[in-house]
């Protein structure tokens, strides 16, 4: 086994740093420059959007707990909406903005030009207006993977309106919760969203969850497959009917800087979902910035994301940085493995896509599935690869780096997250050498710290490791949890004082490059996809057959992490194959499929210590099939519980 300082180092070519936008001395100059002077360094970087009445403050954060308050560029005004499209508008309106390939690859793609994508936009917001929602009103979007959702994306921030999106695998509950944990006025969704062949009845889950809903609550269907619907007059809006009548013309609403964009709801260790909030200005610039440098984006590349505008990656890199940079961005609405294992390869090849950035879990899938539906693809015009939502593991590193890449790409494994608007760390095409599995460096005025996680103290030098906290503000950061500031303080800035605490951990290495270690906290990461085990915990002990349940995550081939479940029944409860069966469902529909338990293990009793916490350490040692390194477990009310957990482990 190679240790992380003996990893092999991949330096850029020289064509890599030739094409760069920044090379090595340059990030090392600017980077000095991002933290000497960050009024003056983001000042000049605030100009790459357009701004109604230009800002004279930049930065103006307190990150001391009680008095947290994150505010950038704030006397400025500007619209998010008009950087996105009408500024384009004289010098591209005929280009590309948006490259539309469906589910199904017999269907013809689309080219949405800016000026399409103008009328559109215009359109859905006129509709929108006319349905009664104004600025600072928000709107749920419960949407497939098409046009129409990045049109409501730029149709709210037009008018001032603070989206919120919800991603169409989420169960009827879910949706409801979030509809009602931000007061939304209108639901937009559409009839049904095809992925992957199969068909999920959004329009009937949006029916569901709004009868939990308060009865003023609207819902605007776009029509996409023309699958059968309910309808309920006077609550649903047929959006293709309205924008048919709507004026191709709306004004952009003049925004503060610092007024909401967008919420996005995200798991954390404890309690439901919270409500990320992000703001106007800094958002955006931060967001066309990352893209810009990090994909060493260039005019007239094809940029592709693959994830769904339902996760921040779909905000920041689909929609709002690419558009704002005047890409040509590719939304894609199926999976990767439909109809076949080469349809990324073929998407590539047909749209001569020149940035493909996606997720471990997709290419360990693939990687799975043989060479063969890649080596059929011509992926010549491939310029630069990334990844994000997970560590990438040096077997899919690699295979990404020879098969895909063909040794040619760099690889930018960009570690970020929801809370943080867009990549924190990341190697620099032509800045930095690469290192399967570690995310490198931080972005222009990012500062990383490594802290010691019982003392809290800043731990110096190289070759150390612990919790990876984040030492000062930047544009992208979100602002606050929608409603609840008190929880966004608690949250992030009051374990270690004075920083802001990401929730990983992280190593530095011999070189000062970062590695992260994963999730410090309950938070595990599945596909990709972060979920709360408490969120799982909860679903599971709405069930009248379960007592008591505990949830942890454990390695996973593909997923990276799967979902293993400890669950003590009733007394009066039986266990079965068929409640397992039911278990599963039931998850499935309190949460969504991406919730769905990949071990349930009856569990009579759980390993708590005499004050009744429940021991996780020991849950995730014993679901890892770690028996030999349980540690202390002399704390334990009744240690015998844990003879009977590994005895019956599951799968064993
Ligand atoms: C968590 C954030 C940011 C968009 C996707 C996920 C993990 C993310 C990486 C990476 C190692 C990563 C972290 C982080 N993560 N990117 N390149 N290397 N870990 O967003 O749902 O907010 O999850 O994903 O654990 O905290 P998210």
């Amino acid at each position: 086994m190679t240790t992380q300082n003996e990893s092999p180092v991949y330096p850029p070519s020289a064509e890599t740093i030739a094409h760069a936008h920044v090379n090595a001395a340059e990030y090392d100059q600017m980077y000095t420059a991002s933290l000497a002077d960050p009024d003056a360094f983001w000042g000049a970087q605030g100009k790459r959007v357009d701004w109604i009445k230009p800002f004279t403050q930049v930065k103006d954060v307190n990150f001391n707990l009680g008095e947290v308050s994150i505010n950038w560029y704030a006397d400025g005004t500007l619209n998010v909406s008009a950087n996105c499209i009408d500024r384009h508008l004289a010098t591209r309106g005929d280009q590309t903005a948006i490259i539309f390939e469906a589910d199904n690859p017999d269907e013809p793609a689309r080219n949405i030009t800016y000026n399409e994508l103008h009328s559109s936009v215009c359109k859905m917001a006129n509709v929108l207006a006319s349905m009664g929602v104004a600025k600072g009103d928000r709107v749920i979007i419960y949407m497939p993977m098409i046009p129409e959702a990045a049109y409501a994306m730029l149709a709210c921030a037009r008018i001032g309106a603070i989206h919120s999106i919800v991603f169409a695998g989420f169960s009827p509950d879910a949706l409801a919760a979030r509809v009602n944990g931000c007061g939304a006025k209108v639901v937009i969704t559409a009839d049904h969203a095809p992925r992957g062949g199969r068909k999920t009845p959004l329009k009937s889950n949006a029916d569901a969850a709004l009868l939990h809903c308060k009865e003023d609550v609207k819902c605007l269907v776009v029509k996409h497959t023309g699958g059968q619907t309910t309808w309920i007059d006077g609550r649903d809006y047929d959006y293709n009917a309205l924008a048919a009548e709507a004026s191709a013309t709306c004004v952009p609403a003049e925004m503060n800087a610092e007024d909401p964009l967008f919420i996005l709801y995200t798991s954390g260790s404890t309690g439901q979902p919270k409500g990320v909030v992000h703001t106007t200005g800094g958002y955006l610039v931060y967001a066309a910035m990352t893209h810009e440098i990090t994909f060493d984006y260039h005019d007239g590349d094809i940029f592709w994301c693959t994830a769904d505008v339902g996760w921040v990656t779909g905000h920041s890199y689909i929609v709002y940085g690419p558009l704002a940079n005047g890409a040509t961005t590719l939304m894609f609405e199926g999976v990767p493995t439909y109809p076949d294992a080469s349809r990324f390869w073929q998407v590539c090849e047909k749209h001569k896509v020149n940035q493909f950035y996606t997720a471990p879990t997709a290419l360990r899938a693939l990687m799975g599935q043989g060479n063969e539906w890649v080596e059929k693809c011509d992926l010549s015009s491939l310029r630069i690869l990334g990844t994000v939502g997970e560590p990438i593991n040096p077997e899919a590193w690699n295979w990404y780096n020879d098969v895909i890449g063909q040794g040619r790409c760099p690889i930018v494994d960009t570690w970020w997250q929801t809370e943080t608007g867009g990549h924190l760390m990341t190697p620099l095409p032509g800045a930095h050498a690469m290192k399967p599995g570690s995310a490198m460096k931080p972005f222009f005025g990012i500062q990383p710290v490594v802290l010691d996680p019982t003392s809290g103290v800043e731990i110096n030098g190289n070759d150390v490791d612990g919790v990876l906290c984040i030492k000062d503000s930047w544009p992208g950061q979100m602002r606050t949890i929608w409603g609840d500031h008190e929880r966004f303080q608690k949250t992030y800035f009051s374990d270690y004082k004075g920083y802001y605490f990401t929730g990983d951990g992280c190593k530095r290495d011999g070189d000062g490059d970062y590695w992260i270690t994963g999730r410090v906290d309950d938070v595990i990461n599945v596909s990709g996809h972060r979920m709360g085990t408490a969120e799982v915990e909860s679903a599971l002990v709405a069930h009248v057959a379960v007592a008591e349940a505990a949830v942890v995550g454990y390695p996973h081939p593909i997923k990276g992490q799967g979902i293993y479940c400890y669950v003590t029944l009733m007394n009066d409860a039986e266990p079965s194959d068929a409640l397992l069966k039911e278990l599963r469902t039931w998850v499935r529909t309190e949460i969504g499929p991406i919730a769905s338990p990949d071990v349930i293990q009856w569990a009579p009793g759980l390993p708590k210590t005499r004050s009744g916490k429940i021991m996780r350490r020991i849950l995730r040692k014993i679901a890892e099939n770690d028996f030999g390194s349980l540690g202390d477990i002399s704390t334990l009310a009744d240690p015998s519980v844990v003879d009977d957990l590994i005895a019956n482990r599951t799968g064993k």
